[in-house]
């Protein structure tokens, strides 16, 4: 009996502790990793020999080694919302390219967010944020989820920089970024967006195979590609660079295929009726098909769980909604379109889909977790 007071008095300074320091930085459980020399953030696009179709990257923060690797920090730092518990890479995981494996994320006290966590890769390229396109800038983006209610919940961002430069690693990391070891809301945007801006993703065998001219797809790949260009996907969903790819009719000037299209939304007839409008009318944004293998599920809502799901919808689940997208319309009848793709075409499809898969992402350390507990 008395041990049970014991433990019930000692329950309760517990949860009296825990609700004091709930606003106060915790760094007693982790430790900060980062390597001697910061990791080459800013090189990345150097090395590449293509020309970029977009980069949204403004001109007073462009990304450096030292911004990204403060960036990187703040990504998964959990002391960057109200409980200490949710970072950034708790919904947009490395180890899912960057995405989560729910259909609608997971906020701070296991509040449901109200869509599905979208793949955070080569955002760079990409001119408009969130499925319903509402942010036009990362800079701005960033810090839409710390302080969403649901999401991370630190609603003023000057007490979050308080609080932040109360964190012995911050100072420093902050000093090396941007030349003052003062902490402001400002600055904290500018490193997020760099460090995000720097998750690129050039290394699929799609990417690979284009240099080569597909040689190297094997005939399921290939024969997906044609069912892809034919069935008119690359309308919206651009996949690839833009200066390469002279003459062909699914690489054309607007090609951001690197961040997911951004460029515009779209309804594609998921439902009748919408409980989220998105962007208006059931619109929303067209997202990229990279590394789909690790980001299921999928749609704004996360409604399938596979991609023979969302093939199946483009071949003969799209409804007609009274917005739907006319490009998923039949030119002859305007009723929506059906692919009647036979069972070989289907796995084809999802084959090419495949080819644009990019593991290197998924292990690269320069966008791993830095903290060790
Ligand atoms: C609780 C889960 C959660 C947390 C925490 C979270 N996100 Fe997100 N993120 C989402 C969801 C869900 C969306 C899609 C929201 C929407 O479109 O309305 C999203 C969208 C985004 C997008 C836009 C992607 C696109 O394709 O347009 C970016 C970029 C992003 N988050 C970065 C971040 C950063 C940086 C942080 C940390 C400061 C963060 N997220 C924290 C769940 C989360
Ligand atoms: C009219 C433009 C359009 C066409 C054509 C189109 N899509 Fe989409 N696609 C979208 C939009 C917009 C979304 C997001 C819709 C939503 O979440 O409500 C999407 C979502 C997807 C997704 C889910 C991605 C994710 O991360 O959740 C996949 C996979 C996909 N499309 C594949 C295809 C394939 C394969 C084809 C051809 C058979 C195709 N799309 C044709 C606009 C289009």
């Amino acid at each position: 009996m008395k041990k049970f007071l014991l433990c019930t008095a000692l329950f309760g300074i517990m949860l009296l502790l825990n609700s004091c320091i709930k606003d106060q930085p915790n760094t007693s459980v982790k430790s900060l990793e980062l390597p001697t020399v910061a990791y080459e953030y800013s090189k990345v696009l150097d090395d590449l020999t293509i020309d970029l179709p977009f980069d949204n990257s403004p001109a007073n923060n462009q990304v450096t080694d030292h911004g990204a690797t403060l960036g990187r920090v703040l990504f998964y730092d959990n002391n960057l919302s109200i409980n200490n518990q949710i970072s950034c890479g708790t919904c947009h995981k490395q180890s899912l390219s960057f995405a989560d494996e729910f259909d609608k994320s997971l906020g701070f006290e296991e509040a449901v967010t109200t869509r599905n966590s979208p793949a955070v890769l080569n955002m760079r390229f990409s001119n408009k944020f969130f499925w319903d396109m509402s942010s036009s800038s990362l800079e701005e983006q960033v810090i839409l989820p710390i302080q969403n209610h649901i999401e991370m919940g630190m609603e003023d961002m000057d007490y979050l920089a308080t609080k932040l430069s109360n964190v012995d690693y911050y100072p420093e990391l902050f000093e090396n970024a941007f030349g003052s070891p003062e902490v402001n809301p400002d600055k904290i945007s500018k490193a997020l967006a760099q460090f995000v801006r720097s998750i690129n993703s050039f290394d699929s065998t799609f990417d690979r195979e284009k240099a080569n001219d597909f040689e190297g797809f094997d005939p399921l790949q290939q024969q997906g590609m044609t069912v892809f260009l034919e069935s008119g996907c690359n309308n919206c969903h651009t996949v690839t660079r833009a200066s390469e790819l002279d003459g062909e009719v699914f690489f054309e000037e607007d090609d951001t295929g690197y961040g997911g299209t951004g460029l515009e939304g779209s309804n594609i007839g998921l439902q009748l009726v919408y409980d989220d409008q998105g962007m208006g009318n059931g619109m929303f944004k067209v997202p990229s098909l990279r590394n789909l293998a690790f980001t299921a599920p999928y749609m704004h809502d996360g409604r399938f769980n596979s991609l023979q799901e969302v093939i199946e919808h483009y071949n003969s689940g799209v409804v007609a909604h009274e917005e739907l997208d006319f490009r998923l319309k039949d030119v002859d009848t305007g009723e929506p379109k059906r692919l009647n793709l036979d069972p070989i075409e289907k796995v084809a499809l999802e084959a090419f889909l495949m080819t644009l898969t990019d593991e290197s992402v998924l292990t690269d350390t320069k966008f791993s977790d830095p903290f060790r507990y």
